[in-house]
């Protein structure tokens, strides 16, 4: 798919399965590198990062087949290797190998993961803990080469609660010589996850998902069969797309308990969420990944004061999303990004549509809501960017092409054809 072709203006109804959570999916087969045995990975998503994941997984030496349900991978026959130049570049994704490249063969060698467009992406924190779980770095021949002649425990404290940094921490303590403790690990659903399946591989960690981990070292490794949780970004989309768009939508298998601040933020501007279970007040009696009905109808409600935070805050990967929805709506909105330092470049093809944003100097987007954007050809720059584009387009007035759908496409398995079965008039070119 290169591109998308949609007509705008339609509410949306219907229902639609939410794919596995890609950023738990990542880390997760990185992980596998670590048992030298079998492991079978459930409901990972069909996308280009995922794929990604798997092709350097091979790249290794590991025994990749496809399931029915999911990814048999044997990673007994797995060696250390250099990883090659155009498997790493560019691919944020692939950085949790690098803990896990550690936690089975002391070593690793790689291209600087790359960055992307939403920020320069550093990987300072990661280094530094490393460093202190005795890994030397060095610089070779443009690649960062990795050493450790014993990996041990150590007590490492987080300046920011980074998900990767603590992905990779974990990665490498659980067979390190030695306890480790993490102090501001970070607490996304996609860091629990990676701690479910670790123990579930005879890890020992107490606090996954809290803000202090312990990880019991010394640990030898066996394969697991893990299912992996459902996508809050990806029903975060959609539920938006409801907001938006009006209409009614089931979100089926969303992960309703990791998306309290994204539903609060969809009822602020004027949306009804309900646990498809139907017992009790949102957050309280639904089963885990019941679903999630979304009911909206006119234009969305201005937001006086949206913020991107760490976990269990709005997260960053849907302000996008919502800063889209907002340009219709019913007055002034105030977006603030306080993860990442380039988080607006969506402000440009939204402008395109009619939409009237104005960028102030600390990473505030002041949204002044119009009735109606207008059909566009625009081109997405990033994943979540491009997705926020395929919003705008469903609201607009008229016809819509959206251009650089690669990017799309490494976290959505089908995005058109999701939002075809609610009802959009949306076709791949
Ligand atoms: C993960 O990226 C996700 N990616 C991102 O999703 C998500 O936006 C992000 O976490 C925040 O939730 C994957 O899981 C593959 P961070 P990550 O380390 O680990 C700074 C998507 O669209 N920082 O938590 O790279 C960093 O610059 C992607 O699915 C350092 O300064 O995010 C950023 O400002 C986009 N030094 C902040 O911390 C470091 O060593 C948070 O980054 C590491 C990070």
């Amino acid at each position: 798919m290169t591109a998308l072709h949609i007509n705008g203006g339609i509410p949306l109804q219907g229902k639609v399965r939410i794919q596995g959570s890609k950023n738990a999916s990542l880390p997760i087969l990185a992980a596998t590198l670590l048992a030298k045995d079998n492991s079978h990975i459930l409901n990972c998503p069909q996308i280009a990062d995922v794929e990604h994941m798997l092709s350097l997984l091979r790249n290794l030496g590991c025994r990749v087949s496809r399931s029915k349900e999911g990814y048999q991978i044997d990673s007994a026959p797995a060696g250390a290797c250099k990883m090659s130049g155009e498997a790493i570049t560019g691919m944020r994704s692939s950085l949790c190998l690098l803990g896990a490249m550690l936690g089975r063969f002391g070593e690793v060698a790689m291209e600087h993961p790359g960055g992307c467009i939403i920020g320069d992406r550093p990987i300072d924190l990661h280094i530094k803990a490393l460093e202190q779980m005795g890994v030397v770095f060095s610089e070779e021949a443009g690649r960062l080469v990795g050493k450790a002649a014993k990996l041990h425990g150590a007590d490492i404290r987080l300046p920011i609660p980074s998900v990767g940094a603590t992905e990779n921490i974990l990665l490498a303590a659980v067979q390190a010589a030695g306890d480790t403790l993490i102090a501001g690990a970070a607490k996304e659903p996609e860091v629990e996850a990676l701690c479910r399946y670790l123990t579930a591989c005879g890890a020992e960690i107490d606090g996954a998902g809290t803000s202090i981990v312990f990880v019991r070292g010394g640990r030898s490794l066996h394969g697991a069969q893990f299912k992996v949780p459902s996508d809050r970004i990806v029903a975060g989309t959609y539920l938006f797309a409801c907001v938006g768009c009006g209409g009614s939508v089931l979100l089926e298998n969303a992960p309703c308990e990791q998306m309290e601040a994204v539903v609060r933020a969809a009822e602020s501007m004027g949306a009804r969420c309900q646990p498809d279970c139907g017992k009790g007040s949102y957050g309280t009696e639904y089963g885990r990944e019941s679903g999630l009905y979304v009911h909206s109808c006119g234009r969305p409600a201005a937001v006086e004061r949206l913020y991107t935070a760490v976990y269990p805050g709005f997260p960053t990967d849907l302000q996008s999303m919502a800063l889209a929805v907002l340009t219709r709506a019913d007055g002034v909105s105030r977006v603030e990004e306080n993860i990442f330092e380039n988080r607006f470049r969506v402000v440009e093809p939204l402008r395109k549509m009619g939409a009237d944003i104005e960028l102030l100097e600390d990473r505030t987007a002041i949204v002044r809501g119009k009735d109606t954007l207008r059909g566009a050809r625009v081109e997405a720059k990033e994943l979540r960017g491009g997705a926020a584009l395929v919003l705008a387009a469903l609201m607009a007035e008229g016809e819509s092409e959206i251009t650089g759908c690669a990017y799309i496409e490494r976290g959505y398995e089908n995005i058109g054809k999701d939002l075809r079965d609610l009802g959009a008039r949306i076709s791949s070119v």
